[in-house]
């Protein structure tokens, strides 16, 4: 027997939740209703632009819809600022044009740029890279290439859910964003294919990325100068090129790299593991207050790695001294199978030796016998079981 009262609020209850569904409504911009056509051949980059300005310009929080099916987008710029919070929920797979010149040389397929408070909720990226990989393989003309999707002065950031496969060039930029977190992404292109590192983060402060797989070309995870309190927790690198600090010392005046932690992460066959690496230059750059620990290795070539001598292919490599100053670097239960003798490598700058790198119980074998580890000017302390024995 409800009594009266306890009708009334039932009702006023029933009559809150019909008004915020309706509400929801009028402030989702579905992109079929602005002409996109989810059949992978028509040219949705029109109705994609149209759905964002709407949804940019509400005076409330809304949300751009892409519903199941294939969309084929040109080179698409979703700019700021907005109004209002704003977020993009994608069910289907936006496809990038099969001709690689169509993305030209600007350097980007899909790109945010200014817009605060902003998610982008699931979605599969296709940019459809082979034919462009091809074409520097045997060395025609070719564009520069197109990261996927790039955010660039993005502050409040989610990217949840993401799905992209064989990117032209980087997969997801993040670019002078602050507070950022990236979680359930997905990152997938084939080992040999150039350049095609998974996320790429610089110039931000306040970036987590978390439970991700990250299986491509280049490195998993690329962390640029001015990167400062990025947390990386439970990663899955491999094939790739590891989780790398640098290159810097790219130029004199950098402005380093600050406070990074990777925590449980598991490396499967990937050319290195946690590194570090500069051009052997002079720079202001620094980095420092870094921590990797709770890390699997399986059959890594490059387990450990500082690099201050940098210089792929040994092609216009510097050739001075790096002035790159690394301290305060800590290794942490790292265990684990090295793809090669010498699993530990600190091959620093003479000129600006590294200081405080820390060892803590780390254990790395070579076809089942103990790695091996070299060390070049560089301090530090090592502490607990350190399988190969520390070269510090
Ligand atoms: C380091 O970054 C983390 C986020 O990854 C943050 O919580 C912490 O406060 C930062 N520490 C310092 C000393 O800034
Ligand atoms: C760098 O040094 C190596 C060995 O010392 C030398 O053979 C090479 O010519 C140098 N390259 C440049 C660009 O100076
Ligand atoms: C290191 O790992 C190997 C292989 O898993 C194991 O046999 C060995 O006992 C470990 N050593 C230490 C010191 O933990």
């Amino acid at each position: 027997m409800a009594s009266l009262m306890e009708t009334i609020s039932w009702i006023i209850l029933f009559i809150t939740l019909l008004g915020s569904s309706d509400a929801s409504t009028p402030y989702r911009y579905n992109v079929i209703q602005f002409g996109a056509k989810p059949d992978g051949k028509s040219d949705s980059t029109g109705a994609f632009m149209k759905a964002w300005q709407s949804a940019c310009n509400s005076g409330k929080s809304s949300t751009v819809y892409v519903p199941k099916g294939r969309y084929l987008l040109k080179a698409t710029v979703f700019r700021g600022p907005c109004k209002k919070k704003i977020s993009f929920r994608i069910d289907g797979t936006l496809w990038a044009p099969t001709n690689y010149w169509q993305l030209g040389n600007l350097g980007y397929w899909i790109l945010f740029i200014k817009v605060n408070n902003l998610a982008v909720y699931g979605g599969n990226l296709d940019a459809k890279g082979a034919a462009f990989w091809a074409c520097r393989k045997y060395g025609k003309s070719c564009p520069v290439g197109a990261s996927s999707i790039t955010f660039n002065w993005v502050d409040n950031l989610e990217v949840s859910g993401l799905r992209a496969i064989n990117s032209q060039q980087t997969h997801l930029v993040i670019n002078s964003c602050n507070n950022v977190l990236v979680k359930n992404v997905k990152i997938t292109a084939p080992d040999d294919s150039p350049n095609t590192d998974g996320i790429h983060v610089q110039n931000s402060d306040r970036v987590t990325i978390t439970g991700s797989t990250l299986q491509t070309g280049d490195d998993c995870i690329s962390i640029g100068d001015a990167t400062y309190n990025l947390y990386m927790s439970t990663i899955k690198c491999g094939p790739g090129h590891g989780v790398s600090i640098g290159s810097l010392a790219k130029e004199r005046d950098e402005r380093g790299v600050q406070n990074v932690t990777l925590t449980n992460a598991v490396f499967s066959g990937s050319d290195n593991g946690v590194r570090i690496k500069s051009w052997a230059r002079a720079s202001k750059g620094f980095v420092k207050n870094i921590l990797f620990q709770n890390i699997i290795m399986k059959n890594v070539e490059n387990p450990i790695i500082i690099d201050q001598n940098y210089c792929p292919n040994n092609q216009g490599c510097p050739n001075q001294s790096s002035g790159v100053k690394i301290s305060d670097v800590t290794y942490k239960n790292i265990r684990g199978t090295s793809a090669t003798a010498e699993a530990v490598t600190f091959d620093c700058s003479p000129s600006s030796p590294c200081q405080g790198i820390r060892l803590q119980d780390i254990n790395l074998t070579y076809m089942n016998k103990a790695a091996t580890s070299s060390c070049k000017h560089i301090g530090g302390t090592s502490t607990g079981n350190l399988v190969p024995e520390s070269c510090l």
